[in-house]
């Protein structure tokens, strides 16, 4: 096994390291308190390959691997983490999915204008009476007879959807049939029939947008569909797979940062005549952090890595990526939780950092699938039971 990066890694990691110190950290405090969409800094992101990382360059795209999104998406997420939701809805949960079932046309249109940041992408699963149990959605898509499809229904906490141009749309067109009646559609936010609904007021990445859409008789093109009719639940699940190891990258990226805050702080705060560091509490939590940091860091590098072996080879990484979300995600919840409480007063300030590091992490457990969803996907593969 080997630790070393290639230099293509290292260098979009320094890419997205230099973007995300100079541009995104001295502005991530004022976006979040405002609420608003970063939109200059994620056209600027695009630019620099950072908005289709794995996406082929005739597809607009940076044309690199997977560890090397990684990689990037820590950096970001490390600045701040409602620019790398924005990074990887686009990178993973849009791109991604419409590179693995698009057809050529298709990803020349759809995928090229996402990657190169000139325009944003979002994904609609989750609808207000379905969140983790997707397949009872209630968005209906119903087949015309020269192939194109009239879409209604309504879907919720769509990430981007306030700013998005395309949107790859989950919906059923078969509902005798359960999961395998769900058909993936590319949506046009132009066109008629196409309402977004007020954007959600929320405890953390303040500055993503996120909105409820409505579909009344849209219609979609019959070049509009994405894979199969009826394919569409095995793309959203395959396609949330890979968005798992960019929510993972970004609790890695949102916790190192809580935890290098954190050892600055105890070297420079005294109590009791000494650096709050020396006392033995402070560092039982610092090893700690450090140790859930470091394993959540190669898990998620490990993800990566079988998701680059299925791209290549075939095959699924479902259990690599459930077990590098739940990991990172539950250890950047605590991880922020010992950083502000190490931090005292400070910590709860918004002055510093750490309250805002403490209030994204959460959404880190829920979205992408909950943490109790990524137990239930690990338990039935490893079990086989249902
Ligand atoms: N890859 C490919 N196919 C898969 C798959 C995967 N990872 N997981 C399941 N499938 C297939 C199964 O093989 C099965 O196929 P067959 O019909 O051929 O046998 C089919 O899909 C149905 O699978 P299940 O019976 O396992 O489906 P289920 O109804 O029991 O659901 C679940 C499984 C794991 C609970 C799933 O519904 C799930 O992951 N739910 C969570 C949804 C989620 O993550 N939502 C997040 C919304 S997106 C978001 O947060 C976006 C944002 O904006 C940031």
């Amino acid at each position: 096994m080997d630790f070393r990066f290639t230099e293509d890694q290292l260098s979009i990691q320094a890419i997205a390291r230099d973007f995300a110190q100079k541009r995104i950290a001295p502005v991530a405090a004022e976006f979040d308190h405002r609420g608003e969409f970063p939109l200059d800094n994620i056209r600027e992101m695009g630019q620099l390959g950072l908005m289709g990382i794995e996406v082929p360059a005739e597809y607009g795209g940076a044309g690199m691997d997977s560890i090397s999104y990684v990689l990037a998406m820590i950096e970001i997420a490390a600045a701040d983490c409602a620019h790398s939701t924005i990074m990887s809805v686009n990178n993973t949960l849009y791109c991604n999915g419409l590179l693995k079932f698009a057809t050529h046309e298709q990803k020349l249109r759809y995928v090229q204008p996402i990657a190169a940041g000139s325009a944003i992408g979002a994904f609609a699963l989750t609808e207000p009476q379905s969140g983790s149990d997707a397949t009872a959605m209630r968005c209906r898509g119903v087949k015309q007879a020269d192939g194109g499809y009239i879409v209604n229904g309504k879907k919720s906490w769509i990430t981007s959807g306030p700013v998005a141009k395309y949107i790859l749309l989950f919906a059923m067109t078969d509902p005798e049939k359960g999961a395998r009646g769900i058909t993936a559609f590319l949506i046009d936010t132009d066109r008629a029939g196409f309402h977004r609904g007020k954007t959600e007021p929320k405890l953390g990445i303040r500055a993503s947008a996120t909105c409820e859409i409505e579909f009344t008789d849209y219609r979609v093109e019959a070049d509009e569909v994405i894979g199969q009719e009826g394919e569409g639940f095995k793309i959203a699940m395959g396609v949330l797979d890979a968005g798992r190891i960019g929510i993972a990258s970004q609790a890695v990226g949102l916790a190192r940062a809580a935890y290098e805050a954190t050892i600055a702080y105890s070297q420079e705060r005294k109590a009791f005549g000494q650096s709050i560091g020396s006392f033995q509490m402070t560092q039982a939590k610092i090893a700690d952090m450090k140790c859930k940091l470091e394993a959540s860091w190669l898990l998620t590098l490990r993800a990566a890595w079988a998701k680059q072996q299925a791209q290549e080879n075939g095959g699924r990484f479902s259990t690599e990526a459930a077990v590098a979300k739940l990991t990172a995600s539950e250890s950047a919840m605590w991880i922020t939780h010992q950083a502000v409480q190490i931090h005292g007063g400070m910590g709860y300030s918004k002055e510093m950092p750490l309250e805002r590091y403490f209030r994204d992490a959460k959404i880190t457990e829920i979205y992408e699938g909950t943490s109790e969803i990524q137990r239930m996907v690990i338990a039935r593969n490893e079990t086989g039971l249902r």
